[in-house]
């Protein structure tokens, strides 16, 4: 987290001094009206000498008030700019980070928990940082130019005017730990109340019943009283802050005056002086009444910092989502070996022993009963979750040494759970990669038979799916991500389930072009219907994470085991439907 936040504070470095520079030079002009205020009084001495003076300092007055509006205009609007980009790369950065967290760490975090990091954890950051380049640089500049001018005119005067302003800010401080600590037992109180209302609502037949109404509400008057009380905390913190602001500068202002105005008659200053003083005190009062706010911001932003900072250190994968280029393709057939599998944290094995051996340009079947470790396997093909060396192969090459986004690039893995996002068919198609033209896309719909369909949409592949598009029906939704399958070059294919809503004849038709599709490369089809995995040059039968038969079609159905008990239950399915 430090790292990206010192990378993305590099990037905006220049407009960080660009903000310093201008707030500077702002605050600086700031104090041009008590100053030409000042020696314009002075002037009034002598008016009609002075006249064309006067009126130059006028002048000045104009102006420099002009230069000072643009340049509060300038840095505010930069400040905006600046932190928009912090925020904008902050979520690009959690973003990528995301998808590159191992699943083993990612599946701990709850979808509501993501999204909270990416609205609210990172708008508090800049928040805080809003406030730093704004405020913040206001009082350090107040503080440093407003007190040098102040100086010039008097230095025990300047002492003593901000004497109180020290003492107050020491006050603001204290207080602020009081009014943070009751504002978050009135949070508590309110998430206790809630809690309570909500809790009465459901429970209010069982109240009924039993008569506890009485009860019921004095309970609840209780909790609301001391909410009520908590909350008149926060409102007597929150006014003795105001009121101590309030204070302070009556006591700079009164200091000011009685010293200010013997010092006048001792000749030591001029009118002119103590009325810019005064001006100048001014100045005081926003920064000095902004730091209770930036206080809490400080201390909201940090809680966030270390949020998102817990999130970015959750070990990424070792992958290279950018390499396109040089993808090295894999050949060869897959080879597992005396592989056993249980998911981190977990005892239960979900698989037991494991040996496969798929030729390369063969195909697979795996059929078996649900939960029996199908999709597990493919995981660990994918190196979704970690395995050990010696374990799985393709060609020679232990699966650990493949580079591993190159890995996933050459497997088209056609997974059971048919997600689609709200776009396009055709982004949902291509995954957003455009290395595509409408026409292969096309093709690759009418192999996996969904073109007729898509042909009766008015927009066709750009028929947008989803919230504001068209719902598709379970089987649609397979059939575009089949169309995956057809789309890309890679030599292993896997289908993972994904026929199962699919009716017979679609079904028939689409098995005729996969296997037209996977003449030559290697293939793994998982299903639970023997029609899909029948002409597989080797069938694997899965149960409780072992495999229990293997062989072809024919093989198995003379084993009267399993796999013919399937055979025999679907087969007697398929003739009652007839
Ligand atoms: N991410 C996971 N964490 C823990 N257990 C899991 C996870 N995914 C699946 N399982 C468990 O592993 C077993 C095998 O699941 P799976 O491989 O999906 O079975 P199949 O694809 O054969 O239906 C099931 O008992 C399932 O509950
Ligand atoms: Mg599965």
């Amino acid at each position: 987290m430090k790292k990206i936040l010192l990378k993305i504070l590099r990037k905006i470095s220049l407009q960080i001094v660009l903000i310093v520079i201008f707030v500077a030079l702002n605050v600086y002009f700031l104090t041009f009206p008590s100053k030409i205020l000042g020696k314009i009084i002075d002037l009034l001495n002598n008016i009609t000498q002075n006249k064309s003076i006067i009126y130059n300092y006028i002048f000045i007055l104009i102006v420099t008030t002009l230069i000072s509006l643009i340049l509060r205009v300038t840095w505010k609007f930069l400040v905006a700019c600046t932190t928009r980009i912090l925020e904008k790369d902050l979520k690009d950065e959690l973003f990528n980070h995301f998808l590159k967290i191992k699943l083993t760490s990612i599946q701990n975090i709850k979808n509501g928990e993501i999204m909270s990091y990416f609205v609210k954890d990172i708008s508090e950051i800049r928040g805080l940082m809003y406030k730093l380049l704004s405020a913040g640089t206001r009082i350090l500049f107040v503080f440093i130019i407003a007190t040098y001018t102040m100086k010039n005119i008097n230095t025990n005067l300047t002492i003593s005017a901000l004497c109180p302003i020290i003492i107050t800010t020491y006050i603001i401080i204290i207080l602020k730990k009081y009014l943070e600590n009751s504002f978050k037992k009135s949070q508590k109180y309110f998430t206790n109340l809630s809690e309570y209302v909500q809790e009465s609502t459901d429970a209010i037949r069982t109240t009924k019943a039993y008569s506890g109404e009485t009860n019921q509400l004095k309970k609840f008057i209780k909790k609301n009283k001391i909410l009520k009380m908590s909350n008149i905390s926060v409102d007597l913190y929150s006014t003795l802050i105001s009121t101590a602001v309030n204070i302070c500068f009556g006591f700079c202002y009164g200091i000011t005056i009685i010293y200010g105005s013997n010092l006048v008659l001792d000749n030591f200053i001029t009118i002119g002086d103590f009325v810019a003083f005064i001006g100048y005190i001014d100045l005081f009062y926003g920064p000095v009444s902004w730091l209770p706010s930036i206080i809490s911001k400080f201390k909201r932003a940090q809680i966030s910092y270390y949020r998102l900072e817990n999130v970015f250190n959750l070990e990424e994968e070792n992958l290279e989502l950018d390499i396109d280029e040089n993808t090295e393709k894999i050949i060869g057939g897959i080879s597992v070996k005396n592989l056993s599998f249980n998911y981190p944290g977990n005892i239960d094995r979900v698989l037991d022993n494991i040996s496969i051996e798929i030729k390369e340009g063969e195909t697979l079947g795996i059929i078996g009963t649900i939960g029996s470790g199908k999709t597990t396997l493919m995981n660990l093909i994918l190196r979704l979750y970690p395995i050990p060396n010696g374990k799985i192969f393709i060609g020679n090459k232990d699966l650990n040494e493949i580079e591993l986004s190159n890995l996933r690039k050459n497997i088209s893995y056609i997974t059971q759970d048919n997600f689609l996002f709200s776009t396009t068919i055709k982004d949902n198609i291509t995954l957003f990669k455009d290395e595509f033209s409408d026409s292969e896309i096309i093709e690759s719909t009418e192999k996996s038979i969904f073109s007729s369909e898509i042909n009766n949409m008015k927009n066709g592949i750009y028929t947008i799916i989803g919230e504001r598009g068209i719902d598709l029906s379970g089987g649609q939704k397979q059939r575009v991500v089949i169309s995956r399958a057809f789309l890309n070059r890679s030599n292993i294919i896997i289908f993972d389930d994904t026929f199962s809503a699919l009716d017979n004849k679609t079904e028939k038709s689409l098995l005729k072009n996969i296997k037209e599709l996977v003449k030559e490369k290697t293939c793994i089809i998982i299903s639970n219907r023997i029609s899909d995995v029948k002409d597989a040059d080797k069938i694997v039968v899965f149960d409780n994470g072992k495999i229990i038969e293997e062989g072809t079609h024919e093989s198995l159905l003379k084993n009267n085991g399993l796999y013919s008990k399937f055979y025999l239950e679907q087969a007697s399915m398929k003739e009652e439907l007839l």
